[in-house]
């Protein structure tokens, strides 16, 4: 078995045994162990939640104290804790439903979408970043001052005008790529730290 297969396999299992709906949640957690992004009692929005794994282990991160809200175009199954709803975030009355659930602008926002592939790399590269933008529409409206967040990135030819554009909204910003996350994939993560507006 090749190196990159066996680490794939390892976070899958380990998913498996804790409970996590995805491997995905080890690359939440490791991001937030290095950066901080989600802390004790946040208020925690996040994008493209399905089938759950990121927001399973924001609920872990953010604790008893913390509230967290997933949205996704697919049903996503009951997660203790999490509010879940089935919408698009590119609607424009999202921003609605946020503030009427949180009732007061939130800590941190993890965006974590992909568009239906069609593999064709520009296609799919351009779709994400558009996510991307209304994500960022989004947090212009509900993230707190000097609130975090969190960007996966499908990488190409428009990454760094997206990184450029977030830049200037927050105090900290890196891109970077955990571990739990496949070496030859092209995705990357911006962690973006301190919102300024
Ligand atoms: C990689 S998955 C997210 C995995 C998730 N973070 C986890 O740990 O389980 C990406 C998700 O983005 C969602 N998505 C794509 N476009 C969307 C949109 N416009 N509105 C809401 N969700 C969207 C897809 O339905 C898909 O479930």
């Amino acid at each position: 078995m090749k190196l990159i297969d066996a680490r794939k396999d390892y976070y899958r299992k380990l998913a498996h045994e804790q409970g996590f709906r995805s491997r995905s949640a080890y690359k939440l957690k490791e991001l937030n162990q290095s950066y901080r992004i989600i802390g004790p009692g946040f208020y925690v929005l996040d994008l493209g939640c399905a089938p759950g794994g990121w927001t399973q282990m924001a609920v872990r991160l953010a604790g008893n104290k913390g509230k967290v809200m997933g949205i996704d175009l697919s049903y996503v199954e009951e997660i203790p804790h999490a509010h879940l709803i089935r919408e698009d975030i590119e609607d424009v009355t999202i921003t609605d439903e946020i503030m009427a659930y949180f009732e007061r602008k939130v800590n941190a926002v993890v965006c974590d979408l992909s568009p239906q592939v069609t593999g064709n790399w520009s296609v799919d590269h351009a779709k994400q970043i558009s996510l991307n933008y209304s994500c960022a529409k989004i947090i212009d409206i509900v993230l707190a001052h000097k609130g975090n967040a969190l960007f996966k990135i499908f990488d190409g030819e428009y990454s760094m005008e997206f990184r450029d554009y977030v830049k200037k909204k927050f105090s900290r910003i890196n891109l970077t790529k955990p571990k739990a996350s496949r070496k030859q994939s092209s995705e990357l993560y911006c962690v973006c730290l301190g919102y300024t507006g």
